[in-house]
């Protein structure tokens, strides 16, 4: 195998590869809750686990907001792609009303039968005067689909969304980089505990990825769940 070169997708290659085609479910798509969600809640939310505000940055059209809704919490995520947005309500049967933001770059989808907001724009742009401070944070392959050079701007946009001792329920995934190229980046446990830096980072879970068709590519592809807690 030869090595290849890294390349990371803009948010504008992210709307366009994924989600102008809506025929197509991405290949990042999940059918189900996600088992790190349903298996760790308790640890994410330990005291008390409903009415918490809880943040879901890159969502996509994730199911997960709707498991976070449906326990008693505040949903609230963050997404570039349009369509995204207005697929998640679609195939949900859900409705919403849209809102520019003031002094925001994005436009504010409050779905009307759940408790969830979707702020649609750039998840760099998130501050915590628009959209308040949290309890937890959901990132499933949000960190691991950023460019990166830009992951220490990321920590610093969710560290400065977080309440005192906020908890992050994070995913990614890891493979050998020679052998493959993002979407997703590979990501280190160490590549976590350097950029989070303001964080105590545990890992809860480690275990085979599903390949697909990754199979013929790499030997490795694992998945990491990991619990990190605002010092
Ligand atoms: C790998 S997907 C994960 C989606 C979701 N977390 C899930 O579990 O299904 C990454 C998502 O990040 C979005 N995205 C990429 N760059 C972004 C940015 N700068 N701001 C907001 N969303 C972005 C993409 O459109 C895509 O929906």
């Amino acid at each position: 195998m030869s090595r290849r070169t890294i390349i990371a997708m803009t948010k504008d290659e992210w709307a366009q590869k994924y989600w102008s085609d809506l025929t197509e479910e991405p290949d990042f798509q999940r059918k189900k809750f996600s088992k790190s969600l349903t298996k760790y809640h308790n640890v994410l939310f330990p005291e008390p686990m409903t009415g918490s505000r809880v943040y879901v940055p890159c969502c996509g059209k994730t199911l997960d907001m709707i498991y976070l809704a449906d326990m008693g919490h505040e949903v609230i995520g963050v997404e570039y792609a349009k369509n995204a947005v207005e697929a998640f309500h679609e195939d949900n049967s859900l409705t919403f009303t849209t809102e520019d933001v003031k002094d925001g770059p994005f436009v504010l989808y409050r779905t009307k039968e759940k408790n969830i907001k979707i702020y649609q724009g750039d998840v760099y742009s998130m501050t915590a005067e628009i959209c308040g401070q949290f309890d937890a944070v959901f990132d499933r392959s949000s960190y691991g689909a950023i460019d990166p050079v830009t992951r220490t701007t990321y920590c610093g946009v969710i560290r400065s969304l977080m309440k005192a001792g906020g908890r992050i329920l994070m995913e990614t995934l890891y493979y050998d980089t020679s052998l493959a190229c993002p979407p997703p980046h590979s990501v280190t446990k160490e590549e976590i505990v350097n950029d989070f830096t303001h964080f105590n980072v545990s890992t809860l879970e480690v275990y085979d990825e599903d390949k697909g068709w990754w199979a013929d590519i790499v030997d490795e592809y694992q998945c990491t769940i990991s619990m990190l807690q605002l010092k």
